[in-house]
């Protein structure tokens, strides 16, 4: 059998929304510090404190969003300790992630400045855990009112005249678990009235998600939706995927063929997932006004070797680049429902796009599917239907083959393609129907490497970087693709 994949090129499913390329960081391991601050007296060049080499690499990837400070940290973070002068804030231990000192030199300024060259929306978690309503209601006071009051007094004290705009906002975070070990009825009311107190000054609207479910519990999404739905525009899901077990997640490099499947049999459960999640949200809400908000996804692995295991520190192999493909390709086929998604996180830890050691920084092959994606952030969805070998091992299956097509504002159509296959190429047969012009110019870009845990280190930091794509041939609107084993592929089919 062929893989055949047919286009239906006038046919729109909905729009990609740029907000499912978001990315999330957290006071954990180096992410902020080393991460992003290295502060002004640094060696390193930067703006501010804030690293130059890492915001230039992710302004690339035209990032839509980014979600501070937690994570677990949000729901122990009270935010008046990292505003004012730095020498003055308060030092204290992160007792969630390492044991180490927080020097609360990165707070609200420097996130919204880091949003700023980034040019990204702030997505803010409220602390809901240890926090009060008042300590929430003034944070967003602090952070967008315009006019006589004493957060936007204290605002201006600390050197910003005018407010910031603050679109997304979190209320709580994993309040099932870190966030305060409630159960959903608890938080259900808690929600409800912290958020009563999340207000819109001017013309900032805030964008108001609630705590959601950790993986498949149905009981808490049914529950959070039935008692609070009419209070929140997005309600967030949190799944990571392990290769083995949460207490033996597996390496992140130097790990065999069965973990390469498993890892990426796991990573297509989130299909699964939205789908059955969406289907209790559609009882509550038929019309999908509430965005499902996956505001944690990714791989996660046992940490480098020596490095501490509260920084959650792991390399990033073309396995991770798979994980991304199959994953982007999953939230496009659910845009109606998926309209926000942050992947977990996003330099340092993680499934991070970067990787930095001292002043060196390296891009990740995770890295290199958002650039060759990015080209659907906001694009239409194309109807598609995929017809897939399959790819097994030790008695379970899954499709070879991961396809989405979307047409952006141009007209030019991308069709990103992955082949789960550790060792055997794929050829797929596209058949691209109702397009608009009479003739196709293809060319396509991929990433694919040698060997199942190819990756960059600081002294190898291109070997696994995308290449032109041309093992193609076109046949009129048919074209026969054949992609290399563990590949991810992105087409760009030109109308003339
Ligand atoms: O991303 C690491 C942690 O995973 C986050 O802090 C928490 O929300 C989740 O459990």
């Amino acid at each position: 059998m062929t893989n055949r994949l047919t286009i239906n090129a006038d046919s729109s499913a909905g729009q990609i929304s740029r907000h499912i390329y978001g990315h999330f960081s957290e006071h954990l391991g180096r992410c902020i510090y080393e991460g992003f601050w290295v502060g002004e007296d640094s060696p390193i060049p930067n703006t501010k404190g804030i690293r130059n080499d890492v915001v230039q690499a992710l302004k690339k990837l035209n990032i839509p969003n980014l979600r501070w400070p937690g994570g677990c940290f949000a729901d122990e973070y009270h935010w008046k300790d990292g505003i004012g002068p730095r020498e003055n804030r308060k030092r204290m231990i992160n007792t969630h992630w390492g044991g180490v000192v927080e020097n609360n030199h990165f707070g609200t300024h420097e996130f919204m400045e880091l949003c700023e060259l980034l040019e990204c929306e702030p997505y803010i978690s409220g602390n809901v855990g240890s926090g009060t309503v008042q300590e929430m209601s003034e944070w967003v006071e602090y952070m967008t009112f315009d006019g006589v009051s004493p957060m936007a007094e204290l605002r201006k004290e600390n050197g910003r005249e005018k407010p910031w705009n603050l679109k997304f906002f979190g209320v709580g975070n994993e309040n099932w678990g870190c966030g305060g070990n409630m159960r959903p009825q608890y938080y259900a009311d808690l929600y409800r009235r912290y958020q009563t107190f999340v207000r819109n000054y001017g013309d900032n609207k805030i964008f108001k998600i609630a705590c959601g479910p950790n993986v498949d519990d149905y009981a808490w999404m049914e529950t959070v939706m039935r008692d609070a739905h009419r209070f929140m525009d997005g309600i967030s899901l949190h799944y990571y995927t392990f290769p083995g077990s949460w207490e033996n997640k597996g390496p992140a490099t130097g790990f065999t063929e069965e973990f390469w499947f498993s890892t990426l049999h796991n990573a297509l459960r989130m299909d699964e997932l939205i789908t059955r999640h969406s289907a209790i949200m559609d009882q509550y809400d038929p019309e999908k006004r509430i965005a499902l908000v996956v505001d944690e996804w990714g791989t996660w692995y046992d940490v480098e070797p020596g490095t501490n295991p509260g920084f959650l520190y792991q390399q990033n192999t073309i396995r991770d680049a798979l994980v991304a493909g199959i994953t982007l390709n999953i939230f496009h086929q659910h845009c109606d429902r998926v309209r926000i998604a942050n992947l977990a996180q996003i330099v340092n830890v993680l499934q991070s796009v970067i990787l930095t050691e001292g002043e060196k920084m390296l891009l990740t092959p995770t890295y290199h599917v958002f650039d060759m994606y990015k080209v659907h952030q906001d694009a239409q969805l194309l109807q598609t239907s995929l017809q897939s070998e399959n790819y097994e091992m030790n008695g379970k299956s899954v499709e070879r083959v991961s396809a989405s097509a979307s047409v952006d504002a141009q007209g030019r159509i991308h069709v990103s393609l992955c082949n789960l296959d550790h060792s055997g190429a794929a050829d797929v047969e596209i058949d691209v129907r109702g397009l608009a012009g009479s003739k196709l110019n293809v060319s396509g870009t991929t990433l694919t490497a040698g060997a199942i845990d190819a990756h960059n280190t600081f002294g190898n930091p291109d070997n696994v970087t995308p290449q032109a794509f041309t093992a193609f041939e076109l046949n009129g609107s048919s074209i026969r693709a054949k992609l290399a084993p563990m590949s991810v592929t992105v087409l760009e089919l030109a109308q003339a």
